[in-house]
């Protein structure tokens, strides 16, 4: 007699993470149904290391205490007889067959065709996020939840501070996590990355580096160290952050989506330093870009212009350098208050944006999001570069430095 049943949920959810392409699952029972006299599960991966696949669905089923149950990578000792029509659930293909072993003994074999992890939408997802305490990053932690995703919420202060920040219903779906990461620390970049390797078995679907601040101001007036923490977090950070965490993104076949601005495109006055830290990272991020393709890793740009987070109160502003700057960095930063409450644009566009790169089949390389944004961008493509520093500069004169 025969029972016929798919593998449970936990094992294609863990072999799925572990990058299986298929499991298979076997069960013969006595007459009554009451007693299941063997099992086995077949694996095929094209995962480089079967044995962590192997491992997590040995875990799952904890059939590693089960001599009867063998994993191993030939499907061809089966051969089914006809298939069923395939059922899809949470993005996993189940179909099943009948199997004919001799005369009397039919067996029927439940067979979960994994889709590819970057095939997969609407499946839960592992992130890490940085910067998740307020602004751009925390808007999206909420949407990324509410979306059934796993987060691991970067920020400085870790659970305590996670805990004070973040509702309770959103702590009690059990799918909010909250790591202490200082992105100019280089322990603390490498003990995020441990934390995915011992909570997350080494297996992360995206990271989102999206921490940063703007050192503002004449560039003249900036110290060296002021310069070089800028550089610290919105670059080296991110840099350090994505190669600690490669492994795990190879495994998953997942993605790095980093979050630069507009003034990674395009020069400002007094963005000296935030422009360079910006433009840095864009150049790693295409670099990684290409690099990347071979192994399944997609990597992302967001380019945002002005959004209401507390991006202007967080900007930090150097010493003027010359007396003629005094009453410009006054006027600027007035100038920037105005920008943030009447200007600027919802965040929640950028979290929507985020969740969507998230789910979406395929990232494009570049994402800028904004009115300003975009405008100055077309600006940059349409007019000769003389035309548009012209242009900026103008812009900034008549409004940003005029008192
Ligand atoms: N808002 C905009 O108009 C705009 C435009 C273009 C690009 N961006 C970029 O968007 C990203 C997010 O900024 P936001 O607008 O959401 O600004 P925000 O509200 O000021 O948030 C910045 C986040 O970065 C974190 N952070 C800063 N330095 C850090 C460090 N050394 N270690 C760990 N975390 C650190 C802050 O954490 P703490 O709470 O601990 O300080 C905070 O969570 C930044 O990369 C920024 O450059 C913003």
């Amino acid at each position: 007699m025969v029972i016929f049943r798919s593998p449970p949920q936990s094992m294609l959810y863990e072999g799925w993470r572990a990058g299986c392409q298929s499991i298979s699952g076997v069960a013969t029972a006595s007459s009554d149904l009451r007693q299941i006299r063997s099992t086995s599960c077949l694996v095929q991966s094209s995962s480089p290391n079967d044995g962590v696949a192997r491992d997590a669905i040995a875990g799952s089923l904890d059939i590693r205490r089960n001599p009867t149950i063998e994993a191993n990578r030939n499907e061809e000792s089966m051969k089914p007889v006809s298939w069923k029509r395939p059922t899809e659930s949470f993005g996993i293909l189940f179909r099943s067959a009948v199997i004919q072993h001799g005369a009397e003994v039919v067996e029927v074999l439940a067979l979960a065709r994994l889709s590819c992890p970057s095939e997969t939408q609407g499946m839960s997802k592992r992130i890490l996020i940085t910067g998740a305490s307020r602004g751009f990053g925390k808007l999206a932690v909420e949407r990324l939840i509410a979306h059934g995703h796993e987060v691991a919420a970067a920020l400085r202060g870790g659970e305590e501070r996670g805990r004070s920040l973040f509702n309770a219903e959103l702590r009690s779906t059990g799918r909010l996590h909250f790591i202490d990461l200082h992105v100019d620390r280089a322990e603390s970049l490498a003990s995020a990355a441990e934390w995915i390797e011992r909570h997350w078995n080494g297996h992360l679907d995206v990271l989102i580096n999206n921490a940063g601040y703007g050192l503002m101001g004449p560039l003249e007036g900036q110290t060296d160290a002021q310069v070089r923490r800028q550089m610290e977090v919105n670059f080296f950070g991110p840099l350090t952050l994505t190669r600690a965490c490669l492994p795990h993104l190879r495994r998953a076949q997942g993605r790095v989506i980093n979050i630069s601005s507009i003034a990674g495109l395009v020069g400002f006055p007094f963005y000296g330093a935030y422009n360079a830290s910006k433009f840095a990272l864009e150049a790693i991020s295409e670099a990684f870009y290409y690099e990347l393709r071979d192994v399944g890793v997609q990597v992302a740009l967001v380019e945002p212009g002005s959004f209401r987070t507390e991006f202007s109160e967080a900007a930090e502003f150097g010493e003027a350098g010359d007396e003629r700057n005094v009453a410009k960095i006054a006027a600027f930063r007035k100038r920037m208050d105005t920008r943030r409450s009447v200007l600027s644009g919802d965040p929640a566009q950028v979290a929507d944006l985020l969740v969507s790169l998230c789910e979406r089949r395929r990232m494009p390389l570049r994402n800028i999001i904004g009115r300003d944004a975009n405008s100055m961008m077309l600006v940059k493509r349409l007019l000769p570069d003389s035309w548009r520093v012209a242009l900026v500069g103008r812009i900034f004169d008549r409004i940003f430095f005029r008192s």
